[in-house]
């Protein structure tokens, strides 16, 4: 697979609620929640290593620490594996914390995904930058940020992750109006957030994937706002000087903020897991659904 290096870093939003799946994140991270052994987040952060990203920045809350304990090393739990001399599974996890370099940002009250990405300018700076939200898996052969930054690339424009949305559920995204440039290529013309579905200008809605340019930073500090500041806010700010880029992304994509995807995930990649695959084959044929 081909690894890029000229988007290095990648900020990982975290500090929302997660109120959609409460009360198990009362007190919990959605972005831990697991899939079969490994939380969602986790996986985000391996599609960002696979794309050839090494210094991966959350933006985390109050109610995150989880987050960060986890990509740390657990000197209790890993003494204790030690002696049991259960060794593959402590060099499991002791590498965990070495897969990256982990940078943490506190964003103090959780007020849109526009002005978590805010909180991590001063250490991006003037660098292109990937987002990735915390609980947005696609299983493709190619990363689905690989597959934006390979657009990224050749235009050097914001890029985003595009997926078709059924219908019913346009109102939870934003919607892009685009032309067609290219397979699977789009250039943007405009983005309705969560529309009405009278107001849905296509069946393209944004996906938590994105590769933004440096300017978005000026846009983002341009809006006046109340309550949420919105990555789409300072989009269509951009959309009004320089040309945004969209990806229609291959792959299948969960959206593990969302029940019913949380569990699609978890049934399919069980299909796949060495460990426990043969059972649930079996049980899942029992069922005769
Ligand atoms: C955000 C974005 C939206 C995008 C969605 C994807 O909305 O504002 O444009 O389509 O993520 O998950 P949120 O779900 O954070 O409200």
């Amino acid at each position: 697979m081909k690894v890029q290096n000229l988007i290095k870093k990648a900020i990982i939003p975290v500090a929302g609620f997660g109120t959609r799946f409460l009360p198990a994140t009362k007190s919990q991270p959605k972005e831990m929640l697991p899939i079969i052994d490994k939380p969602i987040v986790h996986f985000i952060v391996e599609e960002a290593l696979e794309s050839g990203i090494k210094d991966i920045i959350f933006i985390t809350g109050r109610h995150k620490r989880a987050i960060e304990d986890y990509f740390d090393y657990a000197p209790e739990l890993e003494n204790n594996l030690f002696r049991q001399n259960k060794i593959e599974v402590l060099n499991k996890i002791k590498s965990i914390a070495n897969l990256a370099n982990f940078i943490y940002v506190r964003q103090k009250e959780p007020k849109g995904n526009g002005d978590a990405i805010l909180q991590a300018e001063c250490l991006v700076r003037n660098e292109p930058f990937a987002v990735l939200f915390g609980d947005d898996i696609v299983l493709s052969k190619k990363t689905a940020l690989i597959q934006l930054i390979e657009v990224f690339e050749k235009y050097r424009d914001c890029t985003i992750a595009l997926c078709e949305i059924p219908k019913k559920f346009l109102n939870q995204y934003g919607v892009v109006k685009a032309v067609k440039i290219d397979k699977n290529i789009y250039e943007i013309k405009d983005i309705v957030e969560k529309p009405r579905p009278s107001e849905a200008v296509s069946n393209l809605g944004i996906i938590g994937k994105y590769v933004l340019i440096p300017e978005i930073f000026d846009e983002l500090k341009r809006i006046k706002y109340k309550d949420e500041l919105g990555i789409t806010d300072a989009l269509k700010g951009i959309l009004k000087k320089r040309p945004v880029y969209g990806v229609k992304i291959e792959g299948k994509r969960y959206d593990c903020g969302s029940k019913i995807d949380f569990v699609k995930a978890i049934i399919d990649l069980s299909l796949n897991h060495p460990e426990v695959k043969k059972e649930i084959k079996k049980h899942l044929k029992s069922l005769k659904i």
